[in-house]
C-alpha cells in the first residue's frame, strides 16, 4: 500500500520541493497550505509526472483546519507513515527593543503553535502505520541568536525544542522526530513574507552570495532523513550554503 505523507507549507519554497520529491519517491502526499489554488497546480503538477498527491486547504493557526487536515488523513489511500512540519516562516528584521508584538505573535503562531497542533492532531494515524517519522523544518535560527532575529529565532528555539521534547517523550513507541536545520535558502517567498513585500530588501539577503541554498537542497536532505530504516532516527540535520559558515559569517563577492 502506498504510504502517505503529509507536508504542511506545502504552496511554495521548501514545502513544495518537499512535496515533489516526495511523491518521486513514491508517497502519496497531502499538500497543505492557505493558498488552495498553489496546491491545486502543484497536485496537477506532481500527477502530470506520475505521481500522487492530494490538496487540502489549511490553516495551521485554526483547531477547526487543522482537524480537517487530519479528516484528509485518515480518508488518504493508505498509511500516515510521515508528517512534515514545514509551514512557518518570519516578520521584520527588528531589534528586541522595538520589534512588532503582532510579528513575534504571527511566529510563534505559525511556527510554533502551528507545529504542536499538526503534529497533535496527526500522532494517532503516524503511531497506528506501525512507523511513523516527524519531521520539525526549524532553522539555524533554532540554535543561535542573531541582531534583529529575536522575534524568528524565538520562535525557531520553541520550535526545536519541541522536536527535541518530543523524541524524549516518544521513546518506545514506533514514532522516530526528525529536526531540519537550513541556513540560508533562497526561495521566493521567505523574504518577502519578512520584510512585507519588499523585493529589494529580500534579494539583499541573498546579493553575491555564491550558491546559496535552494528548495530542492532541503527536500533532498528531508527526503533521505525520512527514506532511512526504520530504526535510524536522524536527530537533526544542519545544512547551510558552503558560503555561510555561521549565521554571522557569510561569504560575498560583488
Ligand atoms: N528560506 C530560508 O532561508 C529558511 C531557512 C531556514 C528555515 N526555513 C524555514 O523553512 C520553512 C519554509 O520556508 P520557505 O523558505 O519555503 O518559505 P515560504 O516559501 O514563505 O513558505 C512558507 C509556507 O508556509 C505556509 N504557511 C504560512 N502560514 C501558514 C498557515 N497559517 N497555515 C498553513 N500554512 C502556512 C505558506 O503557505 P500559504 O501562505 O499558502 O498558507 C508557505 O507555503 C519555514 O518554516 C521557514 O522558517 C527557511
Amino acid at each position: 500500500m502506498t504510504s502517505v505523507a503529509i507536508v504542511t507549507g506545502a504552496s511554495s519554497g521548501i514545502g513544495a520541493a518537499t512535496a515533489r520529491r516526495l511523491a518521486a519517491e513514491g508517497f502519496h502526499v497531502l499538500a497543505a497550505a492557505r493558498r488552495a489554488e498553489r496546491l491545486t497546480d502543484l497536485v496537477a503538477e506532481i500527477t502530470a509526472a506520475g505521481g500522487q498527491a492530494t490538496a487540502v486547504t489549511c490553516d495551521i493557526t485554526s483547531d477547526e483546519s487543522v482537524a480537517r487536515l487530519a479528516e484528509a488523513a485518515a480518508q488518504a489511500p493508505g498509511p500516515v507513515t510521515l508528517l512534515v512540519n514545514n509551514a512557518g516562516g518570519a516578520r521584520g528584521l527588528d531589534p528586541v527593543e522595538s520589534g512588532s508584538v503582532a510579528d513575534w505573535q504571527w511566529m510563534y503562531d505559525v511556527n510554533v503553535l502551528g507545529t504542536l497542533r499538526v503534529t497533535q492532531a496527526l500522532l494517532p494515524a503516524l503511531e497506528a502505520s506501525g512507523s511513523g517519522t516527524i519531521v520539525v523544518v526549524s532553522s539555524t535560527a533554532g540554535l543561535t541568536v542573531y541582531e534583529g532575529g529575536g522575534g524568528y529565532t524565538a520562535a525557531k528555539h520553541a520550535q526545536t525544542a519541541i522536536a527535541g521534547t518530543l523524541r524524549l517523550e516518544l521513546c518506545g513507541r514506533p514514532l522516530r522526530v526528525i529536526e531540519i536545520d537550513p541556513g540560508m535558502v533562497k526561495t521566493d517567498e521567505f523574504g518577502l513574507v519578512r520584510f512585507e513585500g519588499d523585493a529589494e530588501r529580500a534579494a539583499a539577503v541573498y546579493a553575491g552570495v555564491p550558491g546559496p541554498l535552494v528548495a530542492e537542497d532541503v527536500a533532498d536532505c528531508i527526503a533521505w532523513c525520512a527514506t532511512r530504516p526504520e530504526h535510524v532516527n536522524v536527530d537533526r540535520l544542519v545544512v547551510r550554503p558552503r558560503a555561510q559558515a555561521a549565521q554571522h559569517k557569510v561569504h560575498r563577492v560583488s
